[in-house]
């Protein structure tokens, strides 16, 4: 099987500014997760990998960056699935802990539970010798002065919901043929203390399954959920959808039935793949064959080699 690696940094409308950081992020997140594909690792050695990665990539609603709940404070959602089992691993509104999808990963692998959420998930965090962070090394300059803003009573409730989000996530397919999927985000700008997005849930935030393939998500959490978007995807793909085709499908009907805007990267059990979205940007990259693709805006496909550092 020829391996392949896809992760997106977030839809929604990325500033002028932040641009290249958003793009250069992916790119170097994506050769990092590849390299251990290359290395033959496993899919979900990868997709930890390269979500780790953007985490700790100031420039992503993930980890060091996470955007801020109504409190200012930083309450984190992550997943991970392998398709081989359909072993799953998530973590809730949890605080103060670098890599959540880490802990996601620990959850799946030394507990009999899918999700732990809020103090279970950090008293968990300790048993494991996962370290403790301070909550302002989470926290950027950038993240708190979007959070003051949409406090100010004239602040734009879709700038809030549909705003700059950066979730982050990747799927991947190694040479044995396995897939996984992991997504990572800090939620919605001025959620609810305690919210829990979609990226904590199954078929909503992630799913990965050998037999079809795996979807990571990205946009209104809320709206995902009501359509299941990941397990939606999935299901159109068993009907004999390309990935691409079931992609834009269940987008579709996310945007029709419920308002909701996103994206997705897919991958099916062949190591096809598809970046897709219905907002107005979504970063994302896509590793395989030595290559690179990557974009930002709709219809925006750039190709170069793995091995070029820019
Ligand atoms: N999709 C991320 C969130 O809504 O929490």
């Amino acid at each position: 099987m020829l391996p392949v690696l896809v992760i997106h940094g977030g839809a929604g409308h990325i500033p002028k500014e932040r641009v290249e950081l958003s793009s250069s992020g992916v790119r170097s997140a994506a050769r990092g997760g590849y390299a251990v594909l290359q290395g033959g690792g496993s899919a979900m050695d990868a997709v930890v990998e390269a979500v780790t990665q953007l985490e700790n990539n100031p420039a992503y609603n993930a980890g060091c960056g996470s955007v801020l709940n109504v409190k200012g404070e930083v309450e984190m959602d992550a997943i991970v699935m392998d398709g081989k089992t359909l072993a799953c691993g998530a973590v809730s509104a949890v605080r103060n802990i670098a890599n959540p999808v880490q802990l996601a990963r620990l959850v799946m692998d030394k507990t009999s539970h899918l999700c732990l959420t809020a103090g279970g998930a950090s008293q968990f965090a300790r048993a494991m010798g996962v370290p403790e962070v301070p909550e302002e090394s989470l926290i950027t300059d950038y993240a708190r002065m979007r959070w003051k803003k949409n406090l100010a009573p004239d602040a734009n409730p879709v700038e809030s919901q549909m705003g700059k989000m950066g979730t982050v996530g990747a799927v991947a397919v190694d040479v044995e043929g396995n897939i996984a999927c992991a997504t990572s985000t800090g939620g919605m700008l001025n959620k609810m203390e305690g919210r829990v997005g979609d990226t904590a849930c199954i078929g909503c935030g992630g799913y990965a399954d050998n037999m079809v393939g795996a979807v990571s998500p990205t946009g209104h959490g809320e709206a995902i959920m009501k359509v299941t978007l990941s397990r939606l995807i999935l299901f159109h793909m068993e009907q004999g959808q390309s990935a691409e085709a079931a992609s834009d499908l269940a987008l579709a009907t996310m945007k029709s039935r419920v308002g909701g805007l996103g994206g997705v990267v897919t991958v099916d059990r062949q190591g096809r793949w598809a970046a897709r979205f219905s907002s107005r940007q979504m970063s994302w990259a896509a590793a395989q064959k030595d290559t690179l693709h990557h974009g930002l805006n709709a219809g925006e496909h750039f190709i170069q080699s793995i091995d070029d550092p820019h």
